[in-house]
Formats: C-alpha cells, structure tokens, sequence
C-alpha cells in the first residue's frame, strides 16, 4: 500500500471508485424536470449547436475507443452522423475541416501530444472543437472552445479505468443534450436519465463479482494469445478489453468485430486461443449466439460477457454477467469486468500492474 489506500494498487483503487467518479460526473447535470441534461461548460448554446450536421471525435488509445462508443451513442440517441478517429492519424492526414462538423478532443491527462497537436490543427483551420477532459486546467482543456470535464479525479496507474468509465459517460451526455434540442422525445430523454441514475449501483454489482472474475483472468492469463469480440455497440468494449490486457498482462490480445469472424480470424480459433465475446442482450443476440457456435465447433475456450438472464443455450463457457441498463448504454457496464480481468491476469503473472513496461500514463511527447 503506496498511497493506494489499503489497495495493493492504484488500478485497483481506481477501479473501485467508479461507483462514486460516475456520480462526480452525472452530478448537478440531469434535468429531471425536462428529461435532459445541462451542460455550462460547453459554451455554445442551443441554437448553434443545432447548426452541426456532424460529429468528429478524436483521442488516443483507450480515449480513442471511449471516443467510438461514444460516436455511436450519438448517431444513435442524437441521430447526428459521428465517428471517431485516433487524434494520432488525424493529425498528419490534412483531413478537411467542416464549419458543420462538431470536433471533439477526448483525453484523461489533456496532456497527450498527439490530441493536443489534432486540436490546434483544427482550430487553426477554423474547426469548433470542445473537449471531453479529465485533468481540470489542462493543455487540450485549455485549447478547447469550452467542453465538459469529467470530473474522475486523479488517475495514477498507467492503464486508464475510471477516467474511461467517465468518457463514455461524458458523451452520453453530450448525446443526450444534443439529441434534446433536435428530435429525442421527453420519454426518451426520461428513459436514459433514469438509466444514467441507476449506473453507480449497477457498477458496485459487478465490482462484487471480483473473486469469480480473478477466477476466469487466472485461466485466461495461461494463454499467450486471445481474441476479444464484440459486434456495434460491443466492438468498442472488445478493443478496450484487448487493450487493457495488453497494456499490463502483455499477453497478445487482438479485437474484431463478431461478424468479421468468419472473414479470417477463425482460421486461428482452436483448443489454443480462447475468445471474450461480448455478448449484449440486444437485437444481435441470435446472430451472436451463431459465432459462439462457431467457435465452440472448433474448441476454443470462450469466456461470455452478457447481461444477466441471458441463456447462452448448450454454449460451453466461463459466463460473466452484468446488470441490465438501456442499450444504447451498453457499452459501460460490459466493460467494468473487463478491466478486472486485466488487473487479475496480471497479477497472476507477477507483473507491475500499475507501472507496466513501455508505457507512460501521458503520452507528452511526438
Ligand atoms: C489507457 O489505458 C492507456 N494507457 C492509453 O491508451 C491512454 O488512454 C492514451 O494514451 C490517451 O491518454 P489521455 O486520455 O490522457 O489522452
């Protein structure tokens, strides 16, 4: 214990304060009375929010996957085309600017290089871009035309938990607000405010499944190779998921979409390689329960993450589930047991889980 308050690491910490960093974002910022949000640090107001045709999301690593789950929150709830790119690529690309396209910087520290470079390109150029930040005061928070902060607090370990959690929060609420002053009905809006009220509870759920997580991360941890699936809604959650591990187990993880499966990766699926599939209770049930089929027809190991009360049928596998919300929040609780199963499988390996090899926590340099 290092100042991790009677954790044995920062990560572990942090992750057990997701219950309370959600409520630090949501707070002050739901609008029960008209089913909305309220966002005064975003600085532009109804009427020229309305005039953006689209959204552009830009961030690095993990920001970047938050950034494309939260892409397809807003296309989805906001009906507003958006997309997310890493902030990496985009900055060498001379990629167009649009005055109707609203730009958004993703980033815990607001420190990374790669983001902040991304950001003034655009604003020289004469793109609005506001900001998804956590480090209050930061350079990309302070480049920004105003934003949303996201209020997680300090983040030390190097694999980034809470603050992630935050982002995907940060731009539900972004989708919400936008989507209320276009076509989102009041009903809509009460349904994902209640969803959103009800997230901190559902998180200290799946935080209570630990010792059955650290079980699975202990077997996981003995393959060298893994596959992590998830299709729309679950793709973004597969990536961090691989990611995570790799940043601190250093098992070779990789992420595809469920439906590209059968376009190539299942050549290598086998006794071998096992899969997490993300499995939401969504209208892809069927079709993802098929792929598992696939890869059960061919031995591999699956670990599921699903929602409770989903019956996987004779599917063999290490079933993990967690609470029910609104499915265009899915992505949020699938992947709190994700960052578990990193944090375990590491341990199991003896590695420094909050300081791993090869990597900083913010990335200042080109
Ligand atoms: C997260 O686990 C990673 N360490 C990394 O991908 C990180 O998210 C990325 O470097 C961006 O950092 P930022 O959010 O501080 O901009």
């Amino acid at each position: 214990d290092y100042g991790s308050d009677g954790h044995a690491h920062f990560m572990h910490k942090e992750i057990a304060e997701q219950p309370d960093s959600v409520r630090r974002v949501l707070k002050g910022r739901l609008d029960e009375r008209f089913h909305t949000v309220r966002l005064g640090g975003l600085e532009m107001d109804a009427r020229e929010l309305r005039e953006f045709r689209r959204v552009k999301i830009l961030g690095c690593g993990s920001a970047y996957y938050a950034g494309q789950a939260g892409a397809q929150f807003i296309e989805e709830v906001a009906r507003i085309p958006a997309d997310a790119e890493p902030a990496s690529e985009f900055r060498y690309r001379n990629p167009v600017i649009e005055k109707d396209t609203l730009y958004v910087a993703v980033s815990q520290s607001g420190e990374t290089y790669d983001t902040l470079v991304a950001v003034q390109e655009l604003k020289r150029k004469g793109g609005r871009v506001i900001g998804l930040v956590n480090a209050v005061g930061s350079s990309i928070a302070r480049e920004c035309d105003g934003g949303v902060y996201l209020h997680a607090g300090p983040e030390v370990a190097v694999a980034s938990t809470k603050a992630l959690t935050n982002m995907l929060v940060g731009f539900a609420l972004l989708g919400l607000h936008l989507g209320r002053i276009r076509d989102v009905s009041p009903a809509d809006g009460r349904r994902l405010i209640t969803a959103l009220q009800a997230l901190p509870e559902q998180i200290e759920r799946i935080l209570a499944d630990e010792d059955h997580l650290a079980a699975v991360a202990k077997d996981l941890a003995q393959a060298p190779s893994l596959f992590f699936v998830g299709r729309t809604r679950g793709f973004p959650v597969a990536r961090e998921g691989a990611q995570k591990l790799k940043e601190i187990s250093y098992r070779h993880a990789e992420a595809y979409q469920t439906s590209e499966l059968k376009h190539g990766p299942l050549a290598l699926v086998g006794p071998e390689l096992p899969t997490v599939a993300i499995v939401p209770d969504d209208e892809l049930l069927e079709r993802n329960l098929g792929a598992l089929q696939e890869i059960t027809a061919r031995s591999g190991p699956l670990v599921v993450v699903t929602h409770d009360g989903v019956d996987l049928g004779v599917v063999p596998a290490h079933v993990i589930a967690v609470p029910k919300s609104e499915p265009e929040l899915d992505p949020l609780l699938l992947t709190i047991p994700l960052q578990l199963l990193a944090y375990h499988a590491a341990l199991t390996l003896g590695h420094d889980v909050d300081k791993p090899r090869n990597l900083a926590k913010s990335v200042t340099v080109e």
